[in-house]
């Protein structure tokens, strides 16, 4: 017979019926005559309810069962009488698989908490929070790739090795060979690559776009979604060295198509995820409003699900960069010099701290800023006719601050040029760039979705480390 998955199982009716249930032990509990198992294997975040009569038969066998061990259960489906769920399973026979020492095993039936979770990050998809938000990150990974299909976009897999910068931050992680206690060097006493695996200077990408731009100038609509690395020291809560990246790029369109796909791809899966992830999303708001339970009132956040719904039922608010610096310059915080970077002029970058006020205290729903300033921009972005200001947007939420990135993109061979000069920017590194604002340039614009910071939002969890399995943050790289 065969192992039915407990989501399955736990949609059955037909009481009596055999069955064979397999999965990990999260507790067992019971008296002299009788001992309940709850048992997970990860199809869902419910377990089943196993129910063993103890008896010579069973006693050494429950003897080696305790949290963690995995098991295989062979019995009867039988209508549950207790509250929470309608099945559960009166155990015939069970298997041991895999013991658990409760002497040795770290995850105890009680909540842990999410510092100690990340150091046990090889079991901590045995726990709720982290089976949910795996089975989260999976549904959303499929509901971008759906929303780009319907749409006609094609995935493009750009490289993840590359000899070029594309957001030009200098932020990136070099890949070579060559050997680190005896670097060879030319005459000048700089490092020479020529001997190095790719006869050339390497690093592993920061982003996907200037390949999805080269797509999108023969295929129209493409998208890349990949890992992507920055070797930037931000210990936030906010910044991964190693993160996944979602970038579309399309021709024949500018900023307000590019605006328009973001808020409805944003709208999309967030709608997708309350449609296709309830128990896990149920579970997920019980438990922020069980971390918040200490904190004022003013301080808690928005029911998880009700802000999910609060975000697609409304447009984004869309302003200029300069409206948003009169605003938070004027703004209570910067007068009483409670922001930690105060914002004395047009010009000056912005900060989460920033970027939240406009959008939790201000506007009270996600917002669109465009037209920054091109000193603060990648070298890639539209150039407006002001001189000043180039045309990028950035999408920022609530809690997370910027989530989504873009711009239109300088389709202008001579501008671009000049651009990239002004920067420094080694044409012998993007030549090839270049050459397609040679041959049959069109406006086209793109954007780049963090998809950990999409997760951060749609789970309420308050650290990246925690929505991705295996994070990779400065002097981190366990696992
Ligand atoms: O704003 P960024 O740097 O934009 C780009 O890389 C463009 N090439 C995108 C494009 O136009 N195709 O990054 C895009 C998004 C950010 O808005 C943020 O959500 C996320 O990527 N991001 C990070 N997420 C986690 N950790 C980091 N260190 C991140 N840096 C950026
Ligand atoms: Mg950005």
């Amino acid at each position: 017979m065969k192992r039915t998955e407990i989501k399955s199982l736990l949609e059955l009716r037909d009481f009596g019926s055999e069955v064979i249930v397999k999965g990990w032990v999260r507790t067992k509990r019971g008296s002299k005559n009788v001992a309940f198992i709850a048992l997970n294997d990860g199809s869902t975040i419910n377990n089943v309810q196993i129910v063993v009569d103890v008896d010579d038969n069973t006693a050494d066998v429950l003897d080696c069962i305790h949290t963690g061990a995995a098991i295989s259960v062979s019995g009867k489906l039988v209508e549950s009488s207790g509250s929470g769920q309608s099945v559960e399973v009166h155990a015939d026979t069970i298997d041991v698989l895999g013991i658990a020492n409760p002497d040795e095993y770290p995850l105890q039936p009680k909540k842990h908490s999410l510092e100690f979770l990340r150091e046990k990050a090889h079991l901590r998809y045995r726990t709720n929070t982290f089976s949910a938000i795996a089975r989260i990150r999976h549904k959303m990974i499929f509901a971008i790739h759906k929303f780009f299909n319907d749409r006609g976009f094609y995935n493009i897999h750009s490289p993840i090795i590359t000899g070029s910068d594309a957001e030009g931050a200098g932020e990136m992680f070099q890949v070579t060979t060559l050997p680190l206690d005896n670097v060879p060097k030319n005459e000048d006493g700089e490092v020479d690559f020529g001997n190095d695996f790719f006869g050339k200077a390497a690093n592993l990408t920061v982003s996907g776009q200037l390949e999805a731009e080269l797509a999108a100038l023969a295929l129209s609509k493409v998208y890349t979604f990949g890992p992507t690395f920055r070797a930037e020291n931000s210990n936030t809560t906010r910044h991964l060295a190693e993160f996944w990246m979602i970038e579309p790029e399309f021709a024949f369109g500018d900023i307000i198509d590019d605006m328009d796909l973001a808020e409805d791809m944003l709208k999309y899966v967030i709608e997708y995820a309350l449609e296709n992830c309830k128990d896990d999303l149920s579970f997920l708001s019980k438990r922020q409003a069980d971390e918040e339970k200490n904190k004022k009132a003013e301080e808690r956040s928005m029911e998880l699900i009700e802000k999910l719904k609060f975000v697609i039922n409304q447009p984004f608010e869309r302003l200029t960069y300069t409206e948003a610096i009169d605003i938070l310059r004027n703004s209570k915080p910067n007068k009483k010099k409670r922001f930690q970077y105060v914002i004395e002029g047009w010009g000056a970058d912005l900060q989460s701290e920033h970027e939240r006020y406009l959008v939790e205290k201000h506007f009270k729903k996600p917002v669109i800023l465009t037209d920054y300033p091109a000193s603060i921009k990648a070298f890639y972005m539209k150039q407006n006719d002001d001189g000043k200001t180039v045309r990028a947007m950035d999408i920022l939420f609530p809690q997370i601050g910027e989530i989504i990135g873009g711009s239109q993109r300088e389709e202008d061979y001579d501008k671009l040029h000049k651009r990239i000069k002004e920067m420094d920017i080694p044409e012998e590194e993007i030549w090839w760039y270049m050459e397609t604002r040679k041959f049959g340039t069109v406006p086209h614009a793109g954007f780049g979705l963090g998809f950990e910071r999409l997760i951060l939002f749609l789970t309420g969890m308050g650290n990246i480390r925690d929505v991705i399995p295996f994070p990779r943050t400065p002097m981190n790289l366990e696992f």
